[in-house]
C-alpha cells in the first residue's frame, strides 16, 4: 500500500515505545515536583479543569487528576512555549518557572483519576474495544492499549498519559489534531501519535473516543 510518506509499521512503533520506555527507566528520574506546592497554585486551573482537576466546565475540557506527572509536565511546557496551542490558557503560564509547573503536575498526578462511562452501543463498544486492544494491521494502527495500557492509565515511567475517563468530545479533538498533523507535540517520542492516528477514519475515532470515555 502506498501512502504520501510513509509512518513505521505497527511494529516497529510498539518497539520503539518499548525501547523509550526503557531509556526513560535507566535514565535518573527528575528530582520531581511538590504536590503541596502544585496545590497552592491550583485554584486557577480548577476554575476550568474543576477543582478535583476531574470535572471541567465544559465536556471539551480535559481531566488533569490521576495523569502521571512527566506527560503533565511535558505538556505545560509545550502550552507555554507555545509548541502546543491552547488559546484558552494564552498567559496563564507566562509567569510559571519550571519547577513551578513541576510542582502543578505532581499536584494533578496524585489526585485520583476520573471515572467516567461510555455511551455507545455494546456492538460499537466491542470494534472500538478490537481496535484499541488489537489496532488495524491492514491500515498499520498500532494497537492504542501497548502504549496506553488495556485500562487506559497510560505508562508513566515512559510518560505516555493515561486517556481513560477523557470526555469524548477532547479525544476526539486531539486524535483529529493529530491526523491532521495540528498538535505535533510527539516529536519528542518520534511522532508516533501523528502516525497512529493517520490511520484513523472520523467514525473509528469517534468509536474509540466514546469507548475511552468509559474505559478504566
Ligand atoms: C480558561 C480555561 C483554562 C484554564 C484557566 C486552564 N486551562 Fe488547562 N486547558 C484548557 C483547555 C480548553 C485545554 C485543552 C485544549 C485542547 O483542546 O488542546 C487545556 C489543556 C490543559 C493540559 C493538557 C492536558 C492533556 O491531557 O494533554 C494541561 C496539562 C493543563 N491544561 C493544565 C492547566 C493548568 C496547570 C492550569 C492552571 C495553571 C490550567 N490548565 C488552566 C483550559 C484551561
Ligand atoms: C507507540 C505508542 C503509542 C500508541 C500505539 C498509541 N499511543 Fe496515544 N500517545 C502516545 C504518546 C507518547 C502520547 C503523548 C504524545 C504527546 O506528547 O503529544 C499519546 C497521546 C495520546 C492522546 C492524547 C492524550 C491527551 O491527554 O491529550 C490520545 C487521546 C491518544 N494518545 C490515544 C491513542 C489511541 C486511541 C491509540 C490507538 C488507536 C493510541 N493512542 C496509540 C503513545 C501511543
Amino acid at each position: 500500500m502506498q501512502f504520501g510518506y510513509s509512518w513505521p509499521s505497527a511494529t516497529v512503533l510498539v518497539a520503539l515505545a518499548t525501547f523509550v520506555g526503557a531509556l526513560t527507566g535507566a535514565v535518573p528520574a527528575f528530582a520531581g515536583g511538590d504536590a503541596a506546592a502544585g496545590q497552592a497554585q491550583a485554584a486557577v486551573c480548577g476554575a476550568c479543569h474543576g477543582a478535583d482537576g476531574a470535572s471541567g466546565i465544559d465536556p471539551s475540557y480535559p481531566n488533569l487528576a490521576g495523569q502521571n506527572e512527566a506527560y503533565t509536565l511535558a505538556q505545560l511546557q509545550m502550552i507555554k512555549s507555545g509548541e502546543r496551542t491552547v488559546l484558552l490558557m494564552a498567559g496563564q503560564l507566562v509567569a510559571k518557572s519550571d519547577q513551578d509547573m513541576a510542582d502543578l503536575a505532581a499536584y494533578y498526578a496524585s489526585l485520583p483519576a476520573k471515572v467516567n462511562q461510555a455511551e455507545g452501543s455494546d456492538a460499537d463498544l466491542a470494534r472500538a474495544e478490537q481496535i484499541y486492544r488489537g489496532g488495524i494491521s491492514r491500515k498499520s494502527v498500532a494497537a492504542c492499549s501497548a502504549c496506553h495500557n488495556p485500562s487506559g492509565s497510560g505508562n508513566a515511567p515512559a510518560g505516555f498519559p493515561g486517556i481513560s475517563g477523557q470526555p469524548s468530545a477532547y479525544t476526539i479533538a486531539q486524535l483529529t489534531a493529530y491526523r491532521e498533523g495540528d498538535r505535533a507535540t510527539d516529536e519528542e517520542h518520534g511522532g508516533m501519535m501523528r502516525g497512529v492516528a493517520g490511520g484513523l477514519t472520523d467514525g473509528e475515532i469517534r468509536l474509540l473516543a466514546d469507548y475511552i470515555q468509559g474505559l478504566h
